[in-house]
């Protein structure tokens, strides 16, 4: 199958990259998708954030974690002192995979675009982009946010539940963690158990 290797520019920096990357092909979710969603970032960033892929939001604007998730994230990194315009935020898979529904409430007219998880083909194919961004940023910390980018790296028996704050060495990093992913703590419904996540994702930032 075709991977993202197909469509890696001559030079490898992060502005050639991501303008490589609005070209890709590699898998099908680029046909229905606005537009690639490439990481952002200084290249000098010593902490490297991975999502899963963009949502709603982050298709149409084209950046990663503008939305409802990266709203919980910004606060979680501030928390943690982390500032958001120092460190690199990207995704496993670059562009968004959706479903579309007809909408319900009386008030909103048209279609809801409903986030789907990527597939191992499509992970496997987008790749070659989070490869080339760490090769150029070589992070001191590698954080996957939730178990689709912690699989991708870990593999498949990783756990969030059980291994999440915890440093791994991994290819790509000496010190490679996974935590909750934002979006998995908006959608849980016990709010004591919400909170708790919240605190964990705030802790694990705190130790990078
Ligand atoms: N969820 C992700 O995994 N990535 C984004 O960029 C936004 C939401
Ligand atoms: Fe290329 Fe990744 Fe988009 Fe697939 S999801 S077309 S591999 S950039």
């Amino acid at each position: 199958a075709e991977t993202a290797t197909n469509y890696m520019p001559e030079t490898i920096d992060l502005e050639s990259l991501r303008h490589a990357a609005q070209r890709c092909r590699a898998c099908d979710l680029c046909h229905h998708a606005t537009q690639t969603v490439f990481g952002d970032g200084p290249a000098n960033a010593r902490i490297v954030l991975v999502g899963e892929q963009p949502g709603d939001r982050e298709d149409i604007e084209g950046h990663p974690f503008v939305g409802p998730a990266g709203q919980l994230l910004n606060d979680a990194l501030s928390q943690a002192g982390i500032d958001r315009s120092q460190i690199y935020i990207t995704n496993i898979v670059k562009h968004f995979k959706f479903t579309e529904q007809e909408t319900t409430q009386t008030d909103v007219r048209g279609k809801r675009r409903i986030h789907q998880k990527p597939n191992s083909r499509e992970i496997y194919a987008c790749r070659p982009w989070l490869e080339a961004e760490l090769s150029v940023i070589k992070p001191d910390s590698l954080v996957c946010l939730g178990s689709t980018p912690a699989q991708a790296l870990f593999g498949r028996d990783f756990r969030i539940s059980k291994d999440r704050g915890t440093f791994i060495a991994t290819d790509w990093c000496e010190r490679t963690m996974a935590t909750w992913h934002p979006a998995a703590i908006l959608r849980m419904p016990d709010e004591h158990r919400q909170a708790q996540m919240r605190d964990q994702l705030v802790a694990d930032l705190s130790s990078l």
